[in-house]
C-alpha cells in the first residue's frame, strides 16, 4: 500500500489515500469525475482539499447532496451549519439586505452592523462588549494577538501543540500541527508551545493520570513566571473533541494570567454559536476570557464573518489599525449573523443541542460497551468525539480502521471528519432531529462492527 505521510494523518482524513481512491472508483460517476478533473486543473493542490473527493449539488438543513443525488448527513459542515444549510430565515435576511445596503465602505457604519454587535454584546459573558469583525477566523485571531501585544506591551504567547488557529502565517505560528507548520520557514518569534490537556495521550509517565492536565496548567504558570513577559495564552477552551479539560484546568490558567499580567484569549471559532449547549463554550468552564474569538457559523452558513470580542477595558488601540478589513462592517455578514442568532433563540436550538447532545453521548457510550474498537467517547452538547483505538490499554490510535469506518459511513449516507486521524468527530447542524441522529448512529455502529470483523 502507498505510504501516506504520517504528518498528514494527524489532522484528519487524507485526500490522497488508497482508500479514498477505492471509494471514488465505486461511487463517482462520469459527470462528477469531469468536475473533479477540472477542479484539479484550475486549483492548486494542497493537503486536505484539492484533489477533492466528490462534488456537491445542494445543501439543506443537516444534509448535503452530491451531483449524483446521493445524500449525506453532514457531521462536519466546516462548522458553519449551526442553523442548517440554506436556512430560510438567513437567506431571507440576506436577500433583504442585498436590496438595500449590500456593502458599507470604510468611514461609514450602518444600522444592521450596530444591531448585530449590540445583540452579540448582550449574549457574551462578563464585560466582553467591544468587538471588531473580520472575514474569517484566522484574521480574527490575528487581531486578538495584535490587541494583546498593544495592551500588554509584550509579544510572547503561550499556545498548545496540536491546536489549530487558522492557516495564515501568524496563526500557524500559534497552532501546533506539523501539517501547517513544517517547511514554511521562520514563524513568529515568541510563540511558546505547551502540551494540551489530553489525559488520553500522556506522552510521559509522570504523575497520576487524573492530575495530568493540572500539571500542564501549572507548567503554563511556571513559563509565565520564568519568561516574565508573556502577552497572552491563546487556546480553544476545548479542542474539537480529542480532549475536554476540566473547569479547574481553565480556572488555574485564568488566575495565572491575572497574576502575571497576561491576557487569556479563547478561540471558539468552530464552536459558536450554541454548539456546546451554551451560547459560548467558555460558559461551560465558568471562565471568562479577556478576548473571545468566534467565526464560522456566525454567518449562518452563507457568509464569511468572524468576530474578536474584547473586554471593554481593552479599548485602548484607537491610533492603530487592528483589522482594517474591506468587509469589516459587512452588511450581508451581519444580516446573516443576526438572523442566525434570532433563529437559534426562536427554535430553542441551544436547549436542543444540550438534550440531543446528552442523548447522543449516552448512545455512543453504550456503543462503546459493545465495540472494543472504541477507546473513549466524549463531548459537550452537539460536539462529540468517538475515539478509535487498537487497544484500550495502550490506546494506540486506530487510524487505518478509522479511515475504513469513515468511507463505509460515507457509503451509508453519513459524512464526518476524523480529528487527529482516529477520532470520529460529530458536529452536526443543531437543527438535526433525534430520528436523523439515530439513523447516523446506526450507520456508524454498523461500519465499526464491519471493520472489527475484518470487512
Ligand atoms: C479553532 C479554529 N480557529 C481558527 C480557525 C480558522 O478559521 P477560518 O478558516 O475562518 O480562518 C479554525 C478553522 O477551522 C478553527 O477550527
Amino acid at each position: 500500500m502507498e505510504k501516506i505521510d504520517d504528518i498528514l494523518k494527524n489532522e484528519g482524513d487524507v485526500n490522497v489515500s488508497p482508500l479514498r481512491k477505492a471509494w471514488q472508483n465505486e461511487h463517482i460517476g462520469p459527470e462528477t469525475a469531469e468536475i473533479l478533473t477540472e477542479d484539479e486543473k484550475y486549483f492548486l493542490k494542497q493537503s486536505l482539499s484539492t484533489p477533492c473527493m466528490n462534488a456537491l449539488k445542494s445543501a439543506k438543513g443537516a444534509w448535503i447532496e452530491d451531483i449524483q443525488g446521493r445524500r449525506y448527513i453532514d457531521f462536519h459542515g466546516n462548522n458553519v451549519h449551526q442553523v442548517g444549510f440554506g436556512n430560510p430565515d438567513v437567506i431571507e435576511a440576506v436577500k433583504k439586505q442585498l436590496e438595500t445596503l449590500p456593502f458599507c465602505p470604510r468611514r461609514y457604519t450602518n444600522r444592521i452592523v450596530v444591531e448585530f454587535a449590540k445583540k452579540l454584546a448582550s449574549l457574551t459573558p462578563g464585560n466582553l462588549n467591544k468587538m471588531l469583525f473580520a472575514p474569517g477566523g484566522a484574521e480574527a485571531n490575528s487581531m486578538a494577538i495584535k490587541l494583546a501585544r498593544i495592551v500588554t506591551g509584550r509579544y510572547k504567547t503561550i499556545s498548545m501543540w496540536d491546536s489549530f488557529h487558522g492557516a495564515t502565517l501568524d496563526t500557524i505560528s500559534l497552532s501546533g500541527e506539523a501539517v501547517f507548520r513544517k517547511g514554511i520557514g521562520p514563524l513568529m518569534c515568541g510563540d511558546v508551545h505547551v502540551p494540551p490537556p489530553d489525559i488520553h495521550r500522556r506522552f510521559m509517565d509522570i504523575g497520576k493520570p487524573e492530575e495530568w492536565e493540572i500539571l500542564w496548567a501549572k507548567y503554563i504558570e511556571y513559563i509565565m513566571e520564568k519568561e516574565g513577559d508573556i502577552a497572552a495564552v491563546i487556546s480553544e477552551p476545548m479542542r474539537s473533541t480529542p480532549y475536554i479539560p476540566s473547569k479547574e484546568y481553565w480556572q488555574i490558567i485564568r488566575k495565572a494570567c491575572d497574576r502575571h499580567g497576561a491576557l487569556l484569549i479563547f478561540d471558539e471559532v468552530p464552536h459558536a454559536l450554541g454548539r456546546t449547549g451554551k451560547w459560548f463554550t467558555c460558559q461551560n468552564f465558568d471562565v471568562t476570557p479577556d478576548i473571545l474569538v468566534i467565526g464560522k457559523g456566525l454567518g449562518g452558513g452563507v457568509f464569511p464573518i468572524a468576530a474578536m470580542i474584547a473586554d471593554e477595558k481593552l479599548d485602548v488601540a484607537g491610533n492603530i489599525a487592528l483589522g482594517h478589513f474591506t468587509h469589516e462592517k459587512s452588511t450581508l455578514g451581519t444580516a446573516a449573523g443576526l438572523a442566525t442568532i434570532n433563529y437559534i433563540e426562536k427554535n430553542n436550538l441551544i436547549e436542543h443541542s444540550r438534550t440531543l447532545g446528552a442523548y447522543t453521548l449516552e448512545q455512543a457510550q453504550k456503543m462503546m460497551e459493545r465495540h472494543p474498537l472504541i477507546g473513549s467517547v466524549r463531548g459537550i452538547g452537539l460536539f462529540i468525539g468517538i475515539e478509535l483505538v487498537k487497544d484500550r490499554t495502550t490506546r494506540e490510535p486506530a487510524a487505518e480502521e478509522a479511515e475504513k469506518v469513515m468511507y463505509k459511513c460515507l457509503s451509508g449516507g453519513v459524512s464526518f471528519k476524523l480529528t487527529m486521524g482516529n477520532i470520529i468527530t460529530l458536529t452536526p447542524a443543531l437543527v438535526i432531529t433525534k430520528e436523523e441522529m439515530d439513523f447516523a448512529l446506526g450507520v456508524i455502529e454498523k461500519s465499526i462492527e464491519e471493520v472489527e470483523n475484518g470487512k
